[in-house]
């Protein structure tokens, strides 16, 4: 494991004592001669992990009787911009030969889970009965099955591409966006309405 890996995995995991920099994702600017070859596809798995967990702890809350309404919204907008850097990042230079058709299974992948995220967003701002809460820890749980299938397929078969198939800019621009990148306003991904 390099340096670059370290930085990575410990500033997702938070700060580390000998290091006041770890604290946040961060890659310098044009960085990418220091980036080794793992870092990017750990740091985009790390966001799976990010996401599982925010949903998860959405459930325990759930199951103890409280709606973690501010919690949901931003593990949701977490996986929303996750996917928008795999859309417009991460799949365009890669989405060639032999990874074509499985760039684009992951692409419908997500508009499956896009709509299950819409849906989870209308019934979080609902009235909030008893009822409301079975279809929300329905659909919640809909969407970490989603997720465990797509993410199944996606780390082992894409995301070594991350690692081997970008010009060092357009991993720096990947580094980037996993560091500070904000998806516009309004975005959707592709295949969000079928
Ligand atoms: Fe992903
Ligand atoms: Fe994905």
């Amino acid at each position: 494991m390099g340096i670059a890996d370290r930085t990575v995995q410990s500033s997702r995991q938070g700060p580390l004592p000998t290091s006041p920099t770890a604290s946040r994702p961060s890659w310098p600017e044009g960085s990418a001669e220091i980036m080794s070859t793992a870092t990017l596809s750990v740091a985009l798995e790390r966001e799976h992990q990010e996401v599982d967990a925010g949903l998860e702890a959405f459930l325990a809350k759930l199951a103890a009787g409280s709606v973690d309404t501010d919690a949901l919204h931003g593990t949701l907008a977490a996986l929303r911009r996750h996917i928008y850097l795999e859309e417009q990042l991460l799949f365009p230079p890669i989405s060639k030969g032999a990874q074509m058709m499985s760039v684009f299974g992951m692409i419908r992948g997500h508009g499956e889970i896009w709509r299950t995220m819409d849906a989870l967003d209308d019934l979080a701002t609902g009235p909030g009965d008893a009822a409301d809460r079975d279809e929300l820890r329905e659909a919640c749980r809909r969407l970490l099955t989603l997720l465990a299938d797509h993410n199944k397929v996606e780390e082992p078969v894409i995301y070594p591409a991350a690692d081997t198939a970008l010009a060092p800019e357009q991993a720096a621009e990947v580094a980037d966006f996993l560091a500070s990148g904000r998806m516009p306003d309004g975005w959707v991904c592709a295949k969000a309405a079928m």
